[in-house]
């Protein structure tokens, strides 16, 4: 396992538990991209690509008599930039002095060290056990002088390598850099579908496969955001591929700003994937001996099919992405006063709320939108970070007193990236907000973007957010974003960097999310953006949990929570129970189901609690101690997806499984007249243990005989590992409106 190079045949192997990863120098001086699959063996991967002659399909000058070597057929591992490869390209590099675009990349050196290596001012993953290697390959090209670095981080035991790209104007003119991607791969054979999530505010990461056409198929964000409608994730998978089957591949940028995935199928069927920043308004200065770094991919391969390779994201992300000191630590059951107040609360309505919530269980008081400037709608206020004291006399501290004596943490949410126009920090900074000179700003929510690129502005809000932070008892921030970004024009850039903007933002943000978290690790930091806006890799690196959407509605939930478990843990999906009729859609569902489905991430609740009835109250206290009971097998259990929502509507099922128990989960979306049972293949168990069942909670109606006549059904029941996988499980039969089931398992010793 780990990285090799073969002097002899120039190749380069990386070699985790389960795959092979392959490139070789060929005779030129080129680096060829041999393979990225199933763990192989040796053999000369040479012969899979002979020299082939295609029309219009231009050779090497050394080989131009022969033909047959094309710069336009081979697998390449990163691109040049205008020498004859008419396929999606990695780079668009312009020489400052002639104007002339083109790159052709020409091995120099490569080293091989322990450890991962790391990237300044981007996040990436980190090496936990000391168990990953770092490979650098140098390429050069000779006429610009620009330097390509091509960085390989490969996590052995995890399937996982990472990639990243780092380019160095080693000449002597400047250079102009229009495009600059992290990754490409090129997959010379195969068909594969396209698994891509895709949205809209309050919809997020809806999943969908189509199979790869012979074009160009673009998953991308020019929002400044990585966004709500196409989450920098993709998986390309064997046509065949199913949850537990087939080759899979998965591509994530740990980049939370415009990102851009294009995937073609070429004419000789070769699916090539370039991902990285969006090219669209980017351009980077690269004057001589400047460098420029691009973001970070994750990469992983298996052949088990999508639900393994979810799990070794869901592992990966936890352990090398996450870093903050609550990535494994018990998260507070939380309630959050936004659903309950909005704008208008004061201290007292405040502390009504944590004192029934404390009655009830609950850990931590969130205090929303609305506790600073001048703020009673969403129109102003944004940038004042300074207590409204007419909502709160005597400031934070006071509030934070009371809520700590009634035994709860308090939390608290900013969105520092945003100005309103009615703000101090308007006033005195207008030349802060991103606008565009002689326009009239687009506004998003009546608010401006901030220009995170400015030193200074990163160096303001460090400031009054530490300060905040040191004032008062604080043990959770929500960090919020509600626009996307337009107007990209830097007052603070001259006119040739203007297209470095939008990511200059982006390192901005970095710096100042590490600051802050580094200043204040005993602060639980939770990611937002309008709801999941900015749920990526990139993000997951400073805040261990994101709030997966504004819309809280249980049925829509189970949609947005399938396919966001593709790549992202249930540990890092904000969840809560709202009221009902629910405020996105008006729909009502059962008060527990609403808790089955936010138990399934980091549960929390966002309700005037007051308004419950006391049988309410009741199931709220049960809730919090049953989520409390399988806190380990929720949080830190292998997760499976049991249903298929486009395939079976009927109900959305998963499974959560740790050494020693399971838990299964359904929600009945769709009750049938007459209805087939209710039938599930459990997943992940041991073949030969026996597992007891130990809780079946059912809420809502059920209408299953009350003895049943399925034996594995009733409580105490034992059986093997293997039945339940195999020949499945028959849940009561369930009826009404939206009612759900807890199946929890125990392993006997
Ligand atoms: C959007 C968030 O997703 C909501 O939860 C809430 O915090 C509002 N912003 C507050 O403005």
């Amino acid at each position: 396992m780990g990285i090799q190079f073969d002097a002899a045949i120039s190749t380069f192997t990386l070699q985790t538990a389960r795959t092979t990863y392959r490139m070789r120098v060929d005779e030129r001086g080129r680096l060829l991209h041999m393979y990225y699959g199933r763990r192989i063996g040796r053999g000369d991967l040479r012969e899979l690509y002979p020299p082939a002659d295609h029309g219009f399909s231009p050779d090497y000058y050394p080989c131009r008599r022969r033909r047959g070597v094309s710069p336009d057929v081979l697998p390449q591992e990163y691109t040049g930039c205008n020498v004859g490869d008419f396929r999606l390209s990695c780079l668009v590099v312009r020489d400052g002095m002639t104007g002339a675009a083109g790159a052709d990349f020409l091995y120099d050196s490569h080293e091989i060290t322990p450890g991962k290596y790391t990237l300044e001012g981007l996040p990436c993953a980190h090496d936990e056990d000391s168990e990953a290697e770092t490979l650098y390959i140098r390429m050069k090209d000779p006429v610009t002088g620009l330097v390509l670095v091509l960085l390989y981080g490969v996590f052995a035991r995890q399937d996982v390598i990472t990639r990243a790209v780092r380019l160095e104007n080693a000449g002597t003119a400047p250079l102009r850099l229009e495009k600059a991607a992290s990754a490409c791969l090129d997959l010379p054979f195969g068909d594969w579908d396209l698994v891509h999530f895709h949205g809209r505010h309050a919809m997020e990461r809806k999943m969908e496969r189509p199979p790869l056409p012979h074009a160009i198929t673009t998953v991308s964000s020019t929002r400044g955001a990585s966004s709500h409608h196409h989450n920098p994730f993709v998986i390309l998978c064997d046509h065949t591929a199913t949850e537990d089957h087939g080759l899979c591949y998965g591509v994530m940028p740990v980049y939370s700003g415009s990102h851009r995935t294009d995937i073609e199928v070429d004419q000789n069927g070769l699916t090539r994937l370039v991902t990285g920043l969006h090219d669209e308004r980017f351009s980077w200065q690269l004057e001589p001996g400047e460098s420029f770094t691009a973001p970070e991919v994750l990469l992983c391969c298996t052949p088990d099919g999508l639900g393994d390779l979810s799990r070794h994201y869901h592992t990966f992300l936890r352990r090398n992405i996450c870093r903050s000191p609550f990535r494994y630590a018990r998260r507070p059951v939380l309630i959050n006063n936004w659903e309950a107040t909005y704008f208008d609360f004061n201290t007292e309505s405040i502390c009504r709320i944590a004192e029934k919530a404390a009655s009830l269980g609950v850990e931590m008081m969130v205090l929303d939108d609305g506790w600073f400037g001048k703020r009673d709608d969403d129109n102003t206020g944004l940038g004042d970070w300074f207590v409204n004291e007419k909502k709160l006399p005597g400031g934070l501290q006071p509030l934070i007193e009371r809520v700590n004596a009634l035994g709860m943490k308090f939390g608290l949410w900013v969105e520092p990236e945003m100005v309103s126009e009615d703000s101090d920090l308007y006033r005195a900074h207008p030349d802060w907000a991103l606008t565009l000179p002689g326009r009239t700003p687009a506004m998003g929510r009546n608010q401006l973007v901030l220009d995170m690129g400015r030193p200074e502005v990163v160096d303001y809000l460090t400031q009054r957010l530490s300060t905040l932070l040191r004032e008062n008892h604080i043990e959770y921030i929500k960090w919020d974003m509600n626009r996307n970004m337009s107007d990209v024009y830097s007052r603070a850039l001259p006119p040739e960097r203007q297209g470095e903007t939008a990511h200059r933002y982006m390192l901005g943000v970095y710096k100042l999310l590490d600051r802050l978290t580094t200043a204040f690790p005993h602060v639980l930091f939770e990611g937002c953006a309008g709801g999941g806006g900015r749920f990526d890799a990139g993000m997951l690196c400073y805040f261990p949990q994101i709030w997966c959407s504004d819309n809280t509605d249980a049925i829509e939930r189970l949609s947005i929570q399938h396919g966001t478990s593709f790549g992202y843990p249930v540990s890092c999906m904000g969840a809560h129970v709202s009221a009902c009729p629910n405020h996105q859609t008006g729909r009502t569902v059962p008060l527990w189901t609403r808790a089955v489905v936010a138990m399934s991430g980091t549960f929390g609740y966002e309700l005037d609690l007051g308004r419950l009835t006391d049988e309410e109250c009741d199931q709220v206290r049960d809730q919090i101690k049953t989520f409390q009971r399988y806190y380990d097998v929720i949080q830190n259990g292998a997760y499976y997806r049991l249903s298929d929502p486009d395939r079976q509507p009927r109900y959305v099922a998963w499974q959560t499984v740790t050494d020693t128990e399971s838990l299964v989960s359904l929600v009945l979306t769709h009750p049938e007249a007459n209805a087939r049972p209710l039938h599930l293949c459990l997943k992940g168990l041991e073949e030969d243990a026996l597992y007891k069942v130990d809780e079946l909670n059912v809420y809502g109606v059920t209408a299953t005989p009350e003895s049943g006549d399925n034996p594995a059904s009733q409580v105490g029941a034992v059986c093997s590992g293997s039945m339940l996988m195999y020949a499945g499980y028959i849940l009561p039969h369930l009826i009404g409106d939206a009612p759900s089931v807890q199946l929890h398992l125990t392993r006997l010793p």
